[in-house]
């Protein structure tokens, strides 16, 4: 093919790729009106390339004329296609106005976590009764998490509390209890906190044990407290967080911290306490170690034994937060499961 048959075509296509352009952007008639002139009006690059056909060798010249005719084909059939438009769009009117007191689309809130709302649940039944939040870190030492409170090197009551051990002294706590020492090396008595936290164990994971868990844990001393007032208070607390008529038991348990230690069980949530499969047909549930905090624990904090009484408990969130929403795996609060999350 000849240059000059070659010159016809390429500019052919620019002025297709040109006019496409253009009439992306017509939206009213004038605009409509002003792009016929451009591209197909007298004084157009198409009639001036189809005035310079001549120029064209003979044996191109059927090819670059029919080029240009495809191309005068096309423009035309545009602008029938603008024009279709612009027409359709006058009858259908101008857009309706925004009703801006149409209420708008709500926004998709989240809500908390249900071991939080159960802590949040748990806090507010002990901060009504004077009791302080204490907050203390999740990689404890050796000291706080255990020989302060009590355990001997040695002592079997450690086995019970694996858990992973970091460089030094230093490991994941295994309770929230570090946390009493901590508060009672940092405060002198009377007091009463409550100490929410992760906690970490190294137990196989099953449906009721995760490695990770959280506990509350709640520590008032005082001078005049008794095994009385520890007992009266959670029995208070059971039939708030359980409902009115929740019984509960403390049946003797050993902790290195306090003592006498007991576990404190609440009468089964599912069964009344008739006895059924999750209560392991006992009628009880346990929720809770507790105790009377151990003199040698006061000892080890600087604070006069002979003088000073106190009570401690200790719960897990989890397993509370099972039972009063009948979830029957641990697991589940950890899977970030949305369709589970979403019925807190
Ligand atoms: N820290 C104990 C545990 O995790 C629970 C506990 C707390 C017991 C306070 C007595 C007093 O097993």
């Amino acid at each position: 093919m000849t240059t000059e048959a070659q010159e016809v075509l390429q500019q052919a296509e620019a002025l297709r790729a040109a006019a496409d352009k253009a009439a992306a952007g017509v939206d009213d008639a004038s605009g409509l009106q002003a792009w016929r002139v451009e591209f197909l009006g007298r004084k157009s690059a198409l009639n001036a390339l189809s005035k310079g056909l001549g120029s064209v060798p003979e044996a191109d010249r059927p090819a670059a004329g029919k080029a240009l005719n495809d191309l005068r084909a096309k423009l035309e059939a545009t602008y029938q296609e603008l024009e279709r438009r612009l027409h359709a769009a006058a009858e259908a009117g101008p857009a309706p106005p925004r009703d801006v007191t149409l209420p708008g689309a709500p926004a998709a809130v989240g809500t908390l976590h249900p071991i939080t709302q159960t802590y949040y649940e748990i806090a507010a039944f002990f901060t009504q009764l004077g009791f302080a939040v204490a907050h203390g870190p999740e990689v404890e030492d050796d000291f706080h998490n255990f020989s302060a409170l009590n355990f001997p090197p040695e002592h079997p009551s450690r086995d019970t509390q694996d858990t992973l051990y970091l460089a030094g002294d230093w490991l994941l706590r295994t309770h929230t209890s570090p946390v009493q020492i901590r508060v009672m090396l940092e405060q002198e008595p009377p007091l009463r906190v409550i100490v929410p936290g992760r906690c970490a164990r190294a137990d196989a994971v099953d449906a009721s044990h995760y490695p990770v868990f959280h506990q509350v844990e709640g520590l008032l001393v005082d001078e005049a407290v008794s095994l009385a007032d520890l007992k009266g208070t959670l029995a208070a607390f059971a039939e708030y967080l359980f409902g009115a008529g929740t019984k509960i038991r403390f049946i003797p348990d050993y902790f290195p911290f306090t003592e006498p230690s007991a576990d404190l069980s609440i009468s089964c949530v599912m069964c009344g306490g008739e006895g059924c499969g999750p209560c392991g047909g006992t009628g009880w549930l346990e929720i809770a170690g507790a105790g009377m905090v151990h003199p040698n624990v006061f000892r080890n904090v600087g604070y006069d034994a002979e003088k000073w009484v106190g009570y401690a408990f200790g719960m897990g969130i989890e397993r509370i937060a099972m039972l009063k929403y009948g979830i029957d795996d641990i697991r589940l609060f950890y899977e970030n499961n949305f369709d589970f999350l979403k019925q807190f």
